[in-house]
Parts: C-alpha cells; sequence; structure tokens
C-alpha cells in the first residue's frame, strides 16, 4: 500500500521558539521599521518566509560536521572533504571557496564583465544583476515567453528564449553565458536538459562558456526527474552531473539547497581565469582553502551536498511547497504555477489590481501579511527591479510575493496557519492600499529603503 501523505522525513531534534505578538504590536514595528520587511526584527516575526537562503535546519549529521571542522588555515582536512563533495556532483577543475554566492559572483565579474559587455541569463537575481551593473556591463533576462506568464502551467518555465539568446550573442560582447536553476526570480521555475543542451550549442557556436547559477540545483534536477520525457528512472545525482555537464563552470550559494547557514563557492574549468579568480579571492575574502568560511561550515556543506540530492528528501521538499500553493489556489488567491521548488508566489499585481505597479502592489500585500498574521513574505517586483541603472523607474514585468520555504524548518500546521493569513488578506484586497519610497539608495533598493503607506 503507498499512502498519501507525504511526511516530513525526519524527526524534530531541537525546536526554537516562535513569539507570538498582536496586531497593534506589529503595526508599530512596520512604523519603526519604515514599512520596509528587512528592516524588522526577526523575533518579531512569526512565520519568517523572507527568504530560503541560510534560514534551513541543519541535520544531525551536518551538527557533528561542526564538530569535525578542522581550522588549519590552510590545507585543512575540511577542505579537502568540501572539494571533493562539490566535485562528486560537479566535476570542475577548480573550485573556489567563498563566503556566500555573491562572492563568487563579484570575483568572477570583477574579471569578465566592465563597460561594453552584455551578460544574458534566464532570469537575473538581484545579487547578480547588481554584481554584473556594478563593472558597467548590462544583464539582459532572456527567459521564454511563458516564464512571464504567471498564469502558464509550461513544466520547464525557466527555461531560456533559444531565439533570443542567439540574437544577443550575434549583435553583443557577451563575456560568458548563466543559466539560474533554478529560475528564482521567475518564480522559483526549472530549466530542463534539453534547453540547457540548446543553450550549450548556441555557446559552442559563438564561443562564449556557459555558467550555472545553481543555488537551487538539486531542485530543478526533481522537476527534470519529475516532468521530463525519459528522465522518470534516473538517480538525482546522475541528472545533477548531466546539468553540471553542459557548462563551463558555476556560481553558487551553499545558503539554499546544500543547507548550510553560510557559504558558497566558484568552479570552472579554465586554468587561466581561476587563477585570476583565487588572486581575488586572496585579496579579498581568504586563503585558497577556506575563502571566507570557517573549516567547520566546509564540513557543513559537504555533508549538506549528500543530503540535498536524497530522494525522500526531495520529495517532501516540494510537495511541501505545493500543498501551500494548492492551499493558496484553493482560497483564490492567484499564484504562480506550476508551483515551483523554493517558494510560492502570489500574483500580487492580479490580486490587487487596483494599486498601480509604481504603487507596488507586492510590497503592500506583504505589509499586509505581517500585519495581520506576523508572516515576514518578500516582495519580488518593481521595487526590488523598477530602477533602472539611468535612475529611471518603470514597472518589473511581473508584481510578485514570494513566499521562501525554509528547508526543513516548518511544518504542515505553519503552513495551514499560512494558508489561512493569506486567505484572509486576500479576502479584504480591495481595501489594501499602495506605498510610496520616501527614502532609498543608489542600488538594491528593496534592501533598505523606506516607505510611507499612501492614505
Ligand atoms: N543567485 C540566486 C539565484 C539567488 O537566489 C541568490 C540568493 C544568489 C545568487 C546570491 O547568493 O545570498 O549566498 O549571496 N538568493 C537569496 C534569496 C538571498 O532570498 O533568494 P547569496
Amino acid at each position: 500500500m503507498t499512502f498519501r501523505t507525504i511526511m516530513e522525513p525526519f524527526r524534530i531534534h531541537s525546536v526554537e521558539p516562535i513569539r507570538m505578538s498582536t496586531r497593534e504590536e506589529r503595526s508599530a514595528c512596520l512604523e519603526a521599521a519604515g514599512f520596509n520587511l528587512f528592516r524588522l526584527r526577526s523575533e518579531d516575526v512569526a512565520i519568517d518566509l523572507l527568504t530560503d537562503s541560510g534560514t534551513g535546519a541543519m541535520s544531525r549529521d551536518q551538527w557533528a560536521g561542526i564538530q569535525r571542522g578542522d581550522e588549519s588555515y590552510a590545507g585543512s582536512p575540511s577542505w579537502f572533504r568540501f572539494e571533493a563533495a562539490v566535485k562528486h556532483l560537479f566535476p570542475y577543475e577548480h573550485v573556489i571557496p567563498t563566503h556566500q554566492g555573491r562572492a563568487a559572483e563579484r570575483i568572477l565579474f570583477s574579471q569578465i564583465a566592465g563597460p561594453g559587455k552584455t551578460i544574458p541569463n534566464n532570469t537575473h537575481f538581484d545579487t547578480t544583476r547588481a554584481n554584473i551593473e556594478f563593472t558597467g556591463a548590462t544583464a539582459v533576462d532572456l527567459v521564454i515567453a511563458e516564464g512571464r506568464d504567471p498564469a502558464s502551467e509550461h513544466p520547464f518555465k525557466g527555461n531560456m528564449d533559444l531565439a533570443a539568446l542567439e540574437l544577443v550573442l550575434e549583435t553583443a560582447d557577451v563575456p560568458v553565458v548563466f543559466m539560474t536553476v533554478t529560475n528564482n526570480a521567475g518564480g522559483g521555475q526549472p530549466v530542463s536538459l534539453e534547453n540547457l543542451a540548446g543553450v550549450r550549442a548556441l555557446c559552442d557556436r559563438f564561443g562564449v562558456p556557459l555558467f550555472l547559477d545553481a543555488c537551487r540545483f538539486a531542485e530543478n534536477a526533481y522537476f527534470i526527474k519529475t516532468r521530463e520525457p525519459g528522465q522518470a528512472g534516473r538517480e538525482i545525482e546522475h541528472i545533477v552531473r548531466e546539468m553540471a555537464s553542459y557548462a563551463d563552470g558555476m556560481t553558487m550559494s551553499a545558503k539554499k539547497d546544500p543547507m548550510a547557514n553560510i557559504g558558497g563557492w566558484l568552479a570552472l574549468n579554465d586554468d587561466e581565469l581561476a587563477e585570476r579568480c583565487r588572486t581575488m579571492l586572496i585579496l579579498t575574502g581568504g586563503f585558497t582553502t577556506y575563502g571566507g568560511l570557517a573549516g567547520r561550515d566546509l564540513e557543513v556543506i559537504a555533508q549538506g551536498l549528500e543530503e540535498a540530492v536524497q530522494e525522500d528528501y526531495l520529495r517532501y521538499r516540494v510537495r511541501s511547497t505545493a500543498y501551500l500553493a494548492d492551499a493558496l489556489a484553493a482560497a483564490g488567491v492567484p499564484v504562480v504555477r506550476p508551483t515551483g521548488g523554493h517558494a510560492v508566489f502570489i500574483d500580487a499585481r492580479a490580486l490587487l489590481p487596483h494599486i498601480d505597479p509604481l504603487e507596488y502592489p507586492g510590497h503592500a500585500l506583504a505589509v499586509a501579511l505581517y500585519r495581520e498574521g506576523g508572516i515576514r513574505a518578500c516582495e519580488i517586483g518593481t521595487v526590488m527591479f523598477g530602477r533602472r541603472p539611468d535612475g529611471s523607474e518603470e514597472a518589473a514585468p511581473m508584481d510578485l510575493v514570494r513566499l521562501a520555504i525554509p528547508r526543513r524548518t516548518y511544518t504542515q500546521a505553519h503552513f495551514d496557519y499560512v494558508a489561512e493569513v493569506v486567505a484572509y488578506v486576500a479576502a479584504q484586497a480591495e481595501e489594501l492600499r499602495g506605498l510610496e519610497i520616501t527614502h532609498e539608495p543608489r542600488q538594491l533598493r528593496h534592501f533598505t529603503a523606506a516607505f510611507s503607506p499612501i492614505r
């Protein structure tokens, strides 16, 4: 007998209290934080769905790795365990450890980007785009049209538009093509092996390297296994290695699928570029066998990589995300379809059509979810992406609110609570109002901007 319930494939071993608060307390917290959820104290949050990055629960064996960590400055056994675990899945020649994903991005783009260059991606995440633009280069998003349509049921909405990529490769100076797996900013949507092979073929034709932004590689591989024809019988590890085989390197945040609280890496085959990147690492991050991490962090990542590709875990992971999305859809809340791996994305522009994109419907919804239920989510829309490098402002392609699910952290009852709060807020959608920005920095404004509600 196969039972229908896909339960958490773990028991809870240590617990953290959640502090309950009242609506009045949360309203005061919002005022104090300039209506920016990044500026809240996390103790004032009941269910924290701001990010799935670094917020997962570590396993018994990861905690054991903390004890095993060897803190030798150079050549520690923890480094060799980390390097072997990375190369087992991603057999690139050079592995360069970094303290998180954006450090790998900064090192790589400092070497290959710069004024006049164009770097295509299915969809750049915010730090990737910002690191590219910081060098004076241009970041372009070339996801397929279905990837921009929240309602489309296409199974691989993270795929690259090959015709659009070909045009960019013909007309622009492209030092590297990137593919983000899964496509975070586009709704946590996967990329198929077929599409990766197609991108590879174009890169070969134009002699341009292909890199993966591989933060959620295991979730992407699970979607390939369950959605791509002919893949159902394969082991996740094999699919991951095939994904890796299409690329010449990768940037990685170990805070996502590897379930570490910190860490990342840059991996690549090009010897000469690797040497330049290692020099940058020593200059800014640390020696080449720790890269700004402690030896114990390297152990945690090595162990996490083994756990990330276990199928029981991935089945539970993808199912629990879909469970929340299904509950919201049943309550009539417009969510991005099909459900991605690490998050449920609410289509705030569809839920709040009376709020102009430049009055930030996604942000208005995120603020309401916190005020009513203590849930912290993240706007992925015009606040995050609306300011152009030339200073002008325009609506982002979509105004989404991301409920990111930390790995192994919340139970089904927590998801039931979240669904109830979202349905309650959605039922009063017409009463929500937009916000205006009263202060913003020059780049990455969503992290620190201050807002004021439009009365
Ligand atoms: N690339 C993608 C696709 C990401 O989602 C992130 C981080 C990074 C790169 C940067 O990695 O945080 O380790 O420096 N995303 C987090 C999020 C912050 O909430 O989605 P990092």
